[in-house]
């Protein structure tokens, strides 16, 4: 048995920046709502012909995690990419990765856990790496989320949220069972699916062809929905309970972490684990404020950030949490 370690981190975003007041100029809203109630000052947005897609963004990030692990790209074993706004409906954005990057022929996975994806999908790669089945993987998650929002009033509680950006790190094979990932947990609960959710399109619902026909203005399902508050609610009880389960496995407590990068949903939701886990404010990595929630890439963006800003040393015991739409939740207990 092998751990994994990461190797390699890198981030990208847009450079078009989106203020609150930019969104209270097309939205009934205003920015000292939108930051007491999230924390969120700005977002990054893709502007329309500039190319950026949920792929080519986690090819921007992956290029720099590749080169900041020193291997080459035909080092690569395997790649997990998460999203929830991939390019296409199928195939989804790994074996296009595997084409940008002019990867050798090597398996391609696609991880569906929206907040939770970037966990899930560094889950996935140590299990592979812990086996010895592969010795070198890309983890990527990466969103695209302005060009499916309701930029009206009508979508004012979600669409304010989200932004676009992608996080890459490179996992390598660690010798030393004591270093890198120690574990991962990573936990469902299926009865909440459409409280957080974007159900269009989707072949469950209807045929394709009435979908084509029927051109409903008041028909949002192609928007996604969420119930903030119900959302808000199980995301501090579960953020909660799996940091805890990832410390108690690895015989720890929460004056051992060095660092915690948690899925950047809601400043207020950081700030509660905090108080929680008495933590300072050198303990918690937060980068909401300027990027928004970007799902699947808020982790890897905001870990990228963390070490480049020397707030991870080695040795340290840093834990990732996320908790979103399935709702599927999870958390990582990495000794760096
Ligand atoms: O990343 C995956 C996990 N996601 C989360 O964990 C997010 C969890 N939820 C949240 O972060 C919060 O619930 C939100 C930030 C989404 C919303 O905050 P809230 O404090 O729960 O507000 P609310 O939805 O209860 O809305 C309160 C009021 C409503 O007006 P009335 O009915 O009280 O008159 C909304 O219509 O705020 C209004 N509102 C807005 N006002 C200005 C909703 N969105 C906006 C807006 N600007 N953007």
């Amino acid at each position: 048995m092998y751990n994994s370690k990461i190797t390699g981190l890198g981030y990208y975003v847009p450079e078009n920046v989106v203020t609150n007041d930019d969104l209270a100029k097309v939205i009934d809203t205003n920015d000292e709502w939108i930051q007491e109630r999230t924390g969120i000052k700005e977002r990054r947005h893709v502007v329309k012909g500039d190319g950026d897609t949920t792929t080519t963004m986690g090819v921007k990030a992956a290029k720099i995690a590749i080169e900041r692990s020193g291997l080459d790209k035909d080092d690569i074993d395997f790649v997990v990419f998460a999203t929830l706004s991939p390019d296409y409906y199928f195939p989804g954005p790994g074996v296009l990765v595997q084409r940008e990057l002019g990867l050798k022929t090597v398996g391609a996975l696609d991880v569906r856990n929206q907040c939770s994806g970037f966990i899930y999908a560094l889950s996935v790669a140590d299990q592979f790496i812990k086996t010895g089945m592969y010795k070198n993987v890309l983890v990527i998650g990466s969103e695209l989320h302005s060009t499916g929002l309701d930029m009206t009033t009508r979508g004012r509680g979600v669409s304010v949220i989200f932004g676009d950006g992608a996080g890459a790190a490179v996992l390598s094979r660690e010798e030393d069972t004591t270093k890198g990932i120690l574990s991962t947990h990573l936990h469902s609960e299926g009865e909440h699916a459409e409280e957080l959710s974007l159900v269009a399109p989707g072949m469950g619902r209807r045929w394709v062809t009435d979908i084509l026909a029927d051109d409903d203005p008041e028909d949002t399902s192609y928007y996604p929905y969420m119930n903030g508050q119900f959302v808000f609610k199980n995301a501090v009880v579960r953020f909660s309970e799996v940091i805890m389960e990832g410390l108690q496995t690895n015989k720890l407590s929460p004056d051992d972490i060095d660092m915690l990068v948690p899925h950047q949903a809601n400043l207020r939701i950081s700030q509660f684990i905090q108080k929680k886990f008495k933590l300072t404010d050198d303990q918690v990595f937060n980068n909401i404020m300027r990027y928004g929630n970007t799902t699947a890439a808020s982790i890897p963006i905001a870990l990228t950030e963390a070490w480049e800003q020397g707030k991870i040393k080695k040795g340290d015991i840093v834990v990732l949490a996320a908790f979103g739409s399935g709702f599927t939740w999870g958390s990582a207990i990495i000794k760096w």
